[in-house]
C-alpha cells in the first residue's frame, strides 16, 4: 500500500487484542504514529478513549483479526490468549500474531505449534518498560522466534520502542524477561532491605539512598559485575583478593546485625545459605562470584 502523492509506504494497519494498561499504551502509540488501528477487548468500554483518537473497535475477535495483517496480542497470559483467539477460527489463517504477554519459555514454544496449527504466523515478545514509556525509541521490546515475521514487521514494531531480536528459539524473549525481572526484584529488595536496616537507627531513606547508590554503581556494578562477567563464562573465580569464606563471614555479620537491630533477616539468611552451599561444594577459597555455580543448578531439596 502506498501514499499516491509521495509514493511512500503508508503505515501498516495493526490490530491490538487486549486493552489492559499495556494494550492501551500500545494502541495509543500506534494511533499517534499513524497506524490504522483496530482494537478488541473483553470489556469493550476500555476502548472508548481510543475511539476518539481514531481507533476502530471490532465487535468480535474474528473481525479484529480480519482487519489487519498483524495482530499484537497483549492479554494476561497464554491461557487467556487461547481462550480469546480460539473462537476466531478461520480468521487466524494467514494472519501474523505478535504476542506480548508474559509467561514461561515452555509456554512460548507451545504457542508456536498452536499458531501454526491455525495457519497463523507467530512471534513471541516481551515488553521491558511500563506503559508510560511505550513509544520511546529507547524502550526495549524483546522478540524471539520466526526471523521472517520479525523482519517483515520490524518497522511497525519499531513504532513501539527499540525492537531486539534474540534468536529463533521462541522461548528466549520470555526467558530474558524473567531473568531481567529476577535481577530487578533482587536489586530492589537489596536496596529496600538495606534501607530498612539503616532505618532501624532512624536514618531516613533519602539520606541513605544517595550514599548507597553512588557507592553501588562504581564499586559493585561496574568494578565487579561488568568487568568480571567474562570470568562467569570461564568459570574462573580467583580468590586472592577475597575468598568465599571471607564473604560468608560478612554475610554472618549482616544477619546478626539484622537480628540485633530487630529487622527482617530472611534475605541475608538466604544469601548466607547460598555461600555455605558454595563452600560445601569446595569453593571456599574462590571469590564470591563462584555462587554463580550454585545458581546454575536446580535447587537441591534436602
Ligand atoms: N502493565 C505493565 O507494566 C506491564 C509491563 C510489561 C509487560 N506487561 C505484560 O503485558 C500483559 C498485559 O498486562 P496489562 O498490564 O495490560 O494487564 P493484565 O491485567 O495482565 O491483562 C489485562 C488484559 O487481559 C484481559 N483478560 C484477562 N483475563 C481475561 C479473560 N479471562 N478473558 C479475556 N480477556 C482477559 C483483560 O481484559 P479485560 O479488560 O476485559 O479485563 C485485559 O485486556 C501481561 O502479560 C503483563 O505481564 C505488563
Amino acid at each position: 500500500m502506498t501514499d499516491q502523492r509521495s509514493s511512500r509506504p503508508l503505515n501498516a494497519p495493526v490490530t491490538v487484542v487486549g486493552l489492559g494498561p499495556m494494550g492501551l499504551a500500545l494502541a495509543e502509540t500506534l494511533l499517534e504514529r499513524g497506524h490504522p488501528t483496530t482494537v478488541w477487548n473483553r470489556t469493550p468500554e476500555k476502548a472508548d478513549g481510543l475511539l476518539a483518537k481514531g481507533a476502530h473497535r471490532a465487535r468480535t475477535v474474528a473481525e479484529a483479526l480480519s482487519a489487519s495483517p498483524v495482530a499484537i496480542v497483549c492479554l494476561k497470559d497464554y491461557e487467556t490468549m487461547y481462550a480469546v483467539l480460539d473462537p476466531a477460527g478461520d480468521a487466524l489463517r494467514g494472519r501474523v500474531l505478535v504476542n506480548l504477554n508474559s509467561g514461561t519459555p515452555g509456554e512460548a514454544r507451545t504457542a508456536v505449534g498452536w499458531a501454526s496449527g491455525r495457519a497463523a504466523g507467530y512471534l513471541d515478545g516481551a515488553v521491558m518498560v511500563p506503559p508510560p514509556l511505550v513509544g520511546n525509541p529507547e524502550s526495549v521490546f524483546l522478540y524471539s522466534g520466526s526471523q521472517d515475521v520479525f523482519d517483515g514487521h520490524r518497522e511497525t514494531l519499531a513504532t513501539l520502542g527499540d525492537p531486539r531480536y534474540l534468536g529463533s528459539d521462541p522461548g528466549l524473549a520470555v526467558l530474558y524477561n524473567a531473568a531481567l525481572l529476577d535481577m530487578m526484584y533482587a536489586t530492589m529488595n537489596g536496596f529496600l532491605h538495606a534501607t530498612a536496616l539503616v532505618g532501624s537507627a532512624k536514618v531516613p531513606a533519602v539520606a541513605f539512598a544517595d550514599l548507597a547508590l553512588n557507592w553501588f554503581m562504581p564499586t559493585v556494578l561496574d568494578a565487579t559485575l561488568v568487568e568480571q562477567a567474562a570470568d562467569l563464562d570461564k568459570g574462573h573465580y580467583p580468590g586472592e583478593l577475597g575468598t568465599m569464606e571471607m564473604n560468608l563471614n560478612a554475610l554472618e555479620h549482616i544477619t546478626r546485625t539484622c537480628v540485633e537491630q530487630g529487622v527482617h533477616s530472611e534475605q541475608p539468611r538466604l544469601m548466607r545459605a547460598i555461600a555455605e552451599r558454595a563452600i560445601a561444594d569446595g569453593r571456599g577459597g574462590e571469590n564470591y562470584l563462584a555462587v554463580f555455580e550454585v545458581f546454575k543448578e536446580a535447587t537441591r531439596v534436602s
